[in-house]
C-alpha cells in the first residue's frame, strides 16, 4: 500500500490550470524523483501534497486517508514537510531559531532534534547564532532542510534542492539523503537536474504541461524516453 498517494489530482491558480489529473504513488521508504522543464507543474504538485494549494479530499491520500483539502499546517501536523523552492528562510532569525521554527507543529519522539540536525550538518553548528541573511546558499539549503526534519516527517518534500548552488555543494547537500532516509522519511524529491534524480531516486516521475508522462525506474528509463517525455519530442 502506497504511504502517499495522489488520485486525479487537478490544481489551479484562479483560472488556470496547472495539473491535469496526476497520479503518482510514494511508498514508505522509497525516494521518488519528479524531473520536468519549467513551468511543468512539479511546484504545483508539491504544493497539492504540502496543503499550500489545497483541493478535494480525494485527490491526495495519506495512509488511506483523504487529506487533499487539510490546510498547510494540519499536513505538517500529519507528517508532510516541504523544503520549499528558494528556500525561504527567516533572513533576521539566527540559524537556530530557523531551525526550532520547524519544530513548532512536530510530530514529537522522532529522531530528529537540533542536536541530530546539527549532526547531519555540522557547519549549522558553528554557524547556530548567524542569521540567515548572512549564510551561503548551501548553509541556507541546510537550514531550509534541517527546519523541514525538526517536525519528523513521514514524507519529506525537496522543491530543487540543487538550484543556484555549486556542484561540490551539490554534492554535500545530497551527501545527507542516505542519512534522512534512515531517519525514516520517505522523500519526494524535485530535480531539474536529470542525472541527479537519476543517481539517488527509487523511481522517477517526469512531468509536461501538468500532466505525468513517464514514470519508472532509473534502470527502467532510456535516455530517450526521458527526453520525449520531459521536452515533447524525440532526441
Ligand atoms: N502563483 C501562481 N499563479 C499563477 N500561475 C502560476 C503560479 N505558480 C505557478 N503558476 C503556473 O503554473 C504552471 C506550473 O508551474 P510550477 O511552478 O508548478 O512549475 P515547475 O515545474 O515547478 O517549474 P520550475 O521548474 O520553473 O520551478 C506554470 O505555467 C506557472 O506559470
Ligand atoms: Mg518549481
Amino acid at each position: 500500500m502506497a504511504l502517499l498517494e495522489t488520485r486525479g489530482l487537478t490544481a489551479h491558480y484562479g483560472d488556470f490550470q496547472a495539473l491535469f489529473g496526476v497520479d503518482m504513488t510514494l511508498a514508505k521508504g522509497e525516494c521518488v524523483a519528479i524531473i520536468g522543464a519549467n513551468g511543468a507543474g512539479k511546484t504545483s504538485l508539491l504544493r497539492s501534497l504540502s496543503g499550500v494549494l489545497q483541493q478535494q479530499p480525494g485527490m491526495v491520500v495519506l495512509d488511506d486517508h483523504p487529506i487533499g483539502a487539510l490546510a498547510a499546517d494540519d499536513i505538517v501536523a500529519l507528517g508532510i514537510s516541504m523544503v520549499p523552492e528558494g528556500r525561504r528562510l527567516f533572513p533576521s532569525l539566527s540559524v537556530e531559531e530557523n531551525l526550532l521554527i520547524g519544530a513548532y507543529r512536530s510530530r514529537g519522539n522522532g529522531t530528529w532534534d537540533l542536536d541530530a540536525v546539527y549532526g547531519l550538518f555540522p557547519i549549522l553548528k558553528e554557524r547556530r547564532n548567524s542569521p540567515g541573511n548572512a549564510l551561503s546558499g548551501g548553509q541556507q539549503q541546510m537550514v531550509a532542510i534541517g527546519r523541514a526534519l525538526m517536525s519528523n516527517p513521514r514524507v519529506l518534500l525537496c522543491d530543487e534542492l540543487s538550484l543556484g548552488l555549486a556542484p561540490v555543494i551539490i554534492r554535500d547537500i545530497y551527501k545527507a539523503l542516505p542519512e534522512i532516509r534512515k531517519g525514516g522519511a520517505s522523500v519526494i524529491l524535485v530535480e531539474q537536474d536529470i542525472g541527479q534524480a537519476l543517481k539517488v531516486a527509487d523511481r522517477v516521475y517526469c512531468m509536461m504541461e501538468g500532466k505525468v508522462t513517464l514514470e519508472g525506474t532509473p534502470a527502467d528509463l532510456s535516455r530517450d524516453a526521458i527526453h520525449k517525455a520531459y521536452f515533447g519530442v524525440a532526441a
